[in-house]
């Protein structure tokens, strides 16, 4: 089994007794596309998610009381926002019989993200990278959704999409202008990310890398990429896909 390098994580959040805790994807409950309970294990994964979020920017808030005020005002709406997503989650996980513990669930989100010491590398892990491929992976959803005519499915995905879309732009346009304000803010993401694509590599396996979804260009603009960055994140899940075949 994969090692964890402890140098790349922080210690684990807190969570009741109720969860199962695990630190790698293969000990996850990884449901094969058509299983009776993938939908169910599917919520429950994303209600921790989301958890790991909510927690995630909260800790921005306390570990950087000196950033500027506008910036914690969007990352106290994102509190809110994620807040509001892990009820939506496990209200979805329930309507289905589901409930808080069925399935192992990881924190690597946080665990990764928190061993960040820069407010702007946690900005560009957290929302510029998980949250831009987690659009990606909620527009997948909600064609999905649609395909199959699950339309409380592809509703409750359109009203996520739509705030977490603001969780990447506003990153997007104050990323831009802290690295005006300080060049050295390049620096620091560039570290911020190397180190957290190695800790991802560690949590995720060969297993856990599939790459399922594409990206829609119009969407990574609206979160406030440059056209440049979108069309090569575009192509860059096109070769990923393909390399997969
Ligand atoms: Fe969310
Ligand atoms: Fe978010």
């Amino acid at each position: 089994m994969t090692q964890l390098d402890p140098q790349l994580f922080c210690e684990e959040p807190a969570r009741d007794e109720r969860f199962v805790v695990v630190t790698r994807w293969q000990e996850c409950n990884n449901l094969p596309d058509g299983h009776p309970e993938k939908e169910c294990e599917f919520f429950h994964r994303q209600l921790n998610e989301e958890i790991n979020g909510l927690e995630n920017s909260a800790r921005c808030l306390t570990d950087f009381p000196e950033a500027d005020w506008e910036l914690r005002m969007c990352i106290a709406r994102q509190c809110a926002d994620e807040a509001r997503h892990v009820g939506m989650f496990q209200d979805m996980l329930e309507a289905r019989g589901g409930h808080i513990g069925q399935y192992p669930v990881m924190n690597f989100q946080y665990t990764i993200i928190n061993k960040i010491d820069t407010l702007i590398g946690r900005l560009a892990v957290q929302n510029r990278s998980f949250e831009a491929e987690g659009i990606d992976a909620i527009q997948f959803g909600i064609e999905e959704a649609q395909a199959k005519g699950q339309d409380d499915i592809a509703e409750f995905f359109d009203a996520q999409l739509a705030d977490e879309i603001t969780h990447v732009r506003y990153s997007n346009e104050w990323i831009r202008t802290l690295v005006k304000r300080d060049p050295r803010g390049f620096l620091q993401m560039a570290r911020a990310l190397t180190s957290s694509a190695i800790a991802f590599r560690q949590v995720m396996g060969s297993g856990g890398m599939a790459v399922r979804y594409g990206v829609d260009p119009a969407i990574r603009i609206e979160a406030g990429f440059d056209p440049e960055e979108a069309r090569a994140a575009a192509e860059h899940a096109k070769a990923s896909r393909n390399l997969q075949g």
